[in-house]
């Protein structure tokens, strides 16, 4: 048995960027217990799960990976296996009692009672901690060790507005703002650990207000755009019915906030979008797109699309493919419909085979690589601003970052840039990132 001062923790994280965030700060916590992390859960004395149930398949992956922990908890009788997350909100004790070699359940709004619930079940107790509400006590600002350059900050948590295929709502429950001023301290604190990019996450960060002092989001960009020592701030995600006209002068006009945008369509087609529950039409949608761009030319905008929900027919899915022709975006997630636990859209007529499915998530695919690939290839010349982070996965002497609207862009360079801005020339695009090339003068420019 490992001894007490030589204690380790695997966390595995599935889902969203709100799952990696509250995993950092589980890490965080358990590093104040004593608990080295590792990456290979076979070395590990406590193994977390943060789960995410938001597809049908996501929620199989958990299953999988818990059924093989069988194994490891034979082996070492004193691991204690923990499953947070969505799948543990939704399934709640049912989870304890169908996997008997689990040791606790805890939902999203549980995660600051993690250590509490690790030292008691070193004692012996198995529990499920599922309600949803405010955590008992403050949350407080828990700054990982050695954060890196980029870093996460949830602006608010939960959803109100029941999409008809969703669960976050049902697992993360109602929606709630964080006050602007512990934002602002949680901003400050990862900066002066050398943070220097900042991304403000929210389900709906366009629907956040401060509970303390009133401010909407763009207030809150505004105040969070005068941290000193911070360089760039990104968010996600926004909701186009709450798309305000403060907000697209905020991306405009405010130094620090990229030039990037994640905008969720979901369908091409107003019947579907209805069905959805999504709150716009196709015109309405389009009409949002118009109006960033003609603030923000140089914008990058993102989307998730969803084929196959229930009643798609041939003619809806090609709405779909001509809203990515018309919209022409930079980065798109695509996903098959999958029956979700709660929702509405689980008991509606007209489900699809997965076959057409499948085929119609492929043409879609298809279409966006083609458009991606001549949006990239459209940045050839341009000079962009990169944030480097480091030695580039592919190619010998490159060096990678990121423009401002998001893109990557692999140059060659020395490995001493890391974590500068830099200024590089486009040279060429490809699918998945831009090759460019370093502008004289310019290693030593920071902000
Ligand atoms: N709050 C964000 C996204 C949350 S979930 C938004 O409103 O856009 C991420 C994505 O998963 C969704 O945008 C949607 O495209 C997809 N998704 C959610 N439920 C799904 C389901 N039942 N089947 C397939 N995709 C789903
Ligand atoms: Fe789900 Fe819709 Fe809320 Fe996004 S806005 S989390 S898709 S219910
Ligand atoms: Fe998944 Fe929960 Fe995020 S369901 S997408 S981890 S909010």
């Amino acid at each position: 048995m490992a001894s007490h001062n030589d204690k380790r923790v695997h966390i595995a994280t599935f889902g969203c960027q709100m799952n990696a965030y509250d995993s950092e700060r589980m890490a965080g916590m358990m590093a104040h217990m004593g608990y080295t992390p590792v990456q290979n859960p076979d070395q590990a004395d406590l193994i977390v799960l943060n789960t995410c149930s938001v597809r049908r398949r996501a929620e199989e992956k958990v299953y999988s990976y818990v059924g093989e922990l069988k194994r490891l908890k034979r082996e070492k009788p004193w691991l204690i296996i923990g499953v947070g997350g969505c799948v543990a909100q939704q399934e709640g004790y049912s989870l304890l009692r169908r996997l008997p070699h689990l040791d606790f359940v805890f939902g999203p709004d549980a995660v600051t009672s993690l250590p509490e619930l690790v030292t008691q079940a070193l004692q012996g107790k198995r529990q499920a901690r599922t309600q949803l509400g405010p955590p008992p006590g403050p949350a407080g600002i828990i700054v990982p060790a050695d954060p890196g350059l980029r870093a996460m900050v949830t602006v608010m948590t939960g959803c109100d507005n029941f999409c008809s295929y969703c669960v976050v709502p049902y697992v993360r429950g109602r929606e709630r703002s964080r006050p602007a001023g512990e934002i602002l301290d949680e901003v400050a604190a990862l900066v002066a650990a050398g943070v220097r990019e900042i991304t403000l996450l929210g389900q709906n960060v366009n629907s956040y207000h401060d509970p303390d002092g009133g401010l909407d989001f763009a207030g809150l960009l505004a105040r969070v755009n005068d941290v000193e020592g911070l360089w760039r701030i990104r968010f996600t995600t926004s909701h186009p019915k709450d798309l305000g006209q403060g907000l697209i002068d905020a991306l405009a006009g405010l130094d620090k906030v990229m030039e990037q945008m994640h905008l969720p369509a979901q369908s091409g087609s107003n019947r579907l979008l209805k069905a959805m529950n999504r709150g716009y039409t196709r015109e309405q949608y389009l009409e949002q797109v118009r109006r960033l761009r003609e603030k923000v030319p140089q914008v990058a905008l993102g989307s998730d699309i969803i084929v196959g929900f229930p009643g798609e027919t041939q003619k809806d899915f090609e709405q779909s493919l001509s809203l990515l022709s018309e919209v022409r975006y930079d980065f798109l997630y695509s996903f098959k419909y999958s029956d979700r636990p709660f929702t509405k859209a689980g008991r509606l007529e007209g489900k699809l085979d997965e076959d057409t499915k499948g085929s119609r998530l492929v043409q879609l695919q298809a279409l966006q690589r083609a458009i991606g690939l001549e949006e990239h290839q459209a940045q050839a010349g341009r000079v962009e601003e990169l944030l480097v982070e480091g030695p580039a996965k592919h190619g010998q002497g490159l060096m990678s970052g990121r423009s401002r609207a998001g893109r990557v862009v692999n140059f060659p360079g020395p490995p001493e840039l890391a974590g500068r801005l830099v200024m590089v020339r486009v040279t060429q695009g490809r699918e998945n990132s831009l090759a460019g090339e370093l502008l004289p003068a310019t290693g030593e420019y920071t902000a």
